[in-house]
């Protein structure tokens, strides 16, 4: 289905990407969570939200989302706007709610096709351009929402050009952007350490901070301490642990209290 038919069936408004109707888009996620979010894992799908502040914009470029329909007829803020516009990201309204929005787009047959999502042409990488072993450190700074996100995206950026497989560059991005989200909610500072070889990627997230008095309960789905400020964001699902393990084919976490927290996953290519 292309965007432009979304837009008639969602009589939806269009922000910003006039020049982008035309894109083919074969599934949609509704969510206001942005761990639901990024745990999505469809290809070519549009997000359906009613989240406009600016972490949005990079959740779904984490996510690779092909655009946002914003619902309830919300209009996110002219600076998120502009960052969607950086990022070549579609932006549209409808007044319709997140339900009746998704229920009208499935009713159109959107997500039904279920052999989708195989079929991805942004993936491919011949032997001869193999990568050699290379590493990214980030610095990250604990309560920066304005940058949080950004190491996550950089990152992911530098996979994309040395022509990593797409749906690896997928898992690492959401890993990566959860594991910078936990040391931004947090803790008080930390690093992002990408070691990118020709077999794996290693990810490692190293923070300063409280540290986790309890793993086993931190790991569980759902479990979160972020106070509502950051649950307001959409943040605080207590679906980041699990996600970064979900993503990742190997984790492991080690925590002392009062000292802070590492992470370390490996993705393998
Ligand atoms: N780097 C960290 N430093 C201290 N505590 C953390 C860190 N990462 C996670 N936690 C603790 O583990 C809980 C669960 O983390 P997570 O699954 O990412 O959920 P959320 O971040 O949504 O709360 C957090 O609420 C927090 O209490
Ligand atoms: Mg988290």
């Amino acid at each position: 289905m292309k965007l432009l038919e979304i837009k008639e069936l969602l009589q939806a408004k269009v922000l910003w990407g006039e020049e982008f109707l035309d894109i083919d888009v074969s599934n949609a996620c509704g969510a206001d969570l942005m761990s639901d979010i990024l745990a999505d894992n469809k290809f070519n799908a549009i997000l359906l939200t009613g989240l406009t502040h600016r972490q949005i914009i990079q959740t779904t470029v984490m996510g690779d989302f092909a655009a946002i329909v914003f619902v309830r007829g919300k209009v996110p803020p002219e600076d998120v706007i502009e960052l969607a516009k950086a990022e070549k990201l579609p932006l549209l309204t409808t007044s319709f709610p997140l339900y009746e929005s998704c229920g009208i787009l499935y009713k159109a047959g959107l997500g039904q096709d279920r052999v989708n999502g195989e079929a991805s042409d942004r993936s491919s990488r011949g032997d001869s351009e193999s990568p050699e072993a290379m590493r990214l450190t980030y610095d990250i700074v604990g309560n920066d929402f304005n940058s949080a996100g950004k190491a996550a995206e950089q990152a992911k950026r530098v996979l994309k050009q040395i022509g990593i497989d797409s749906g690896v560059i997928r898992k690492v991005s959401v890993a990566a952007y959860e594991a910078e989200m936990n040391i931004v909610i947090h803790a008080y500072k930390g690093k992002l350490i990408f070691s990118i070889t020709p077999r794996y990627i290693e990810l490692i997230a190293e923070d300063e901070g409280p540290g986790i008095p309890d793993i086993e309960k931190a790991m569980q789905e759902g479990y979160s301490t972020a106070p509502d400020r950051i649950r307001e964001l959409g943040f605080g699902a207590g679906m980041g642990l699990p996600n970064m393990k979900k993503f990742s084919d190997f984790f492991e976490i080690d925590s002392e209290l009062g000292k802070g927290t590492k992470v370390r996953m490996v993705i393998n290519l």
